[in-house]
């Protein structure tokens, strides 16, 4: 049967189980004995210190779903993996996707009980989980912050390039923060996550003098970022209103959120879509879910109309939103 009449099931199957296998394998150190170099399967398999006889197995799986060539007895790495099994790509560091998908895997219980109950359930996001996350994010922060996001708010740069004191809230490993405190030595940046093994992470990289990391958020603030992280947090309007007295009168709220449309015909017509309504679904909507409707996060699928409605009643008065790389909008919001 050719690819295109398989129903999408058993696609979604097919993809399920070639995408499991190469997690594991990642885990067990396969992935990187064969991006090694050609050999033999009991090559490959001594290279990764791992069994012979799995190592067989693995390497079949791998040549069925197109990761691996097979070749009178030896295996390559397929032309058209090696970007994103070494994890090349410029938007997403696609090995920490495959470890979030073994940590989503672990938390099933947890999702199923969230999805009857309508509430967070707790350690959702914990150690491993949340970890992998934000590193899936780490090169579009390296690769397109400055060159795509800050660039498209120039008013915002400037005002980094003159030096002003900067939160980022949700700063996950920090990523961000680290690239923008090398690019604007003038201003001062500080990281704040709720999850104190974030800030633990955070505060093991090499980050310049001016970032530092915390679990408090400074009262005061001319410049405060939320990237990829708002529709996470309870308490929306609380936030909002608290970040607004925080920011001096001059001051600036960056919230980065998924651009959708709010259009589900449009937000769901490519079936790329998939992926982050997924996303949505199984952990972002999950971890800041209250029950109580008032302080329920505000969900970015409606394409920002909740935002902007929450932003004016916390007495944002000018917002402007801005489409940029990686499938974002930045609320540019005073
Ligand atoms: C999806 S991650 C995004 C991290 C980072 N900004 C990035 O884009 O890679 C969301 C982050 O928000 C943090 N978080 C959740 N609720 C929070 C709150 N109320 N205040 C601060 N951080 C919070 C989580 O611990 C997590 O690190």
């Amino acid at each position: 049967m050719a690819e295109s009449q398989v129903p999408a099931f058993f696609q979604d199957l097919i993809s399920w189980y070639a995408f499991e296998s190469l997690a594991v394998g990642h885990r067990a150190g396969l992935v990187e004995a064969l991006l090694a170099g050609p050999g033999g399967s009991g090559e490959i398999a001594a290279r990764a210190g791992a069994d012979p006889r799995a190592t067989a197995n693995w390497l079949a799986v791998m040549v069925a779903a197109g990761y691996a060539t097979h070749a009178a007895g030896r295996f390559s790495v397929a032309d058209d993996a090696v970007s994103f099994l070494s994890a090349q790509l410029p938007g997403v560091d696609s090995l920490a996707l495959l470890d979030f998908a073994l940590a989503l895997g672990t938390r099933t219980p947890q999702i199923v009980e969230a999805t009857r109950a309508g509430a967070a359930v707790p350690g959702l996001f914990a150690c491993d989980f949340g970890a992998a996350v934000v590193r899936t994010s780490a090169p579009m922060y390296r690769n397109m912050l400055l060159r795509s996001w800050i660039a498209a708010i120039p008013t915002v740069g400037a005002r980094l390039e003159a030096g002003a004191r900067v939160v980022d809230v949700g700063c996950g490993d920090g990523t961000a923060v680290r690239v923008l405190g090398a690019a604007y030595p003038a201003s001062s940046f500080v990281g704040v996550d709720s999850d104190p093994d974030a800030v633990a992470v955070a505060n093991r990289g090499v980050s310049p003098d001016n970032v530092s990391f915390s679990g408090v958020e400074p009262d005061v603030a001319d410049v405060i970022l939320v990237f990829d992280s708002f529709h996470h947090f309870s308490r929306p309007g609380e936030l909002l209103a608290r970040w607004r007295s925080a920011l001096r009168e001059d001051g600036v709220l960056v919230v980065a959120e998924p651009s959708w449309s709010g259009e589900l015909d449009v937000d769901s017509s490519d079936r790329g879509s998939v992926i982050g309504l997924a996303c949505t679904f199984l952990y972002c909507d999950v971890e800041g879910r209250t029950g109580e409707p008032d302080l329920e996060p505000i969900s970015p699928l409606d394409g920002g109309r909740a935002l902007r409605a929450a932003l004016a009643v916390a007495g944002f008065d000018d917002v402007v939103a801005h489409e940029v790389a990686n499938g974002y909008r930045l609320y540019v919001a005073r």
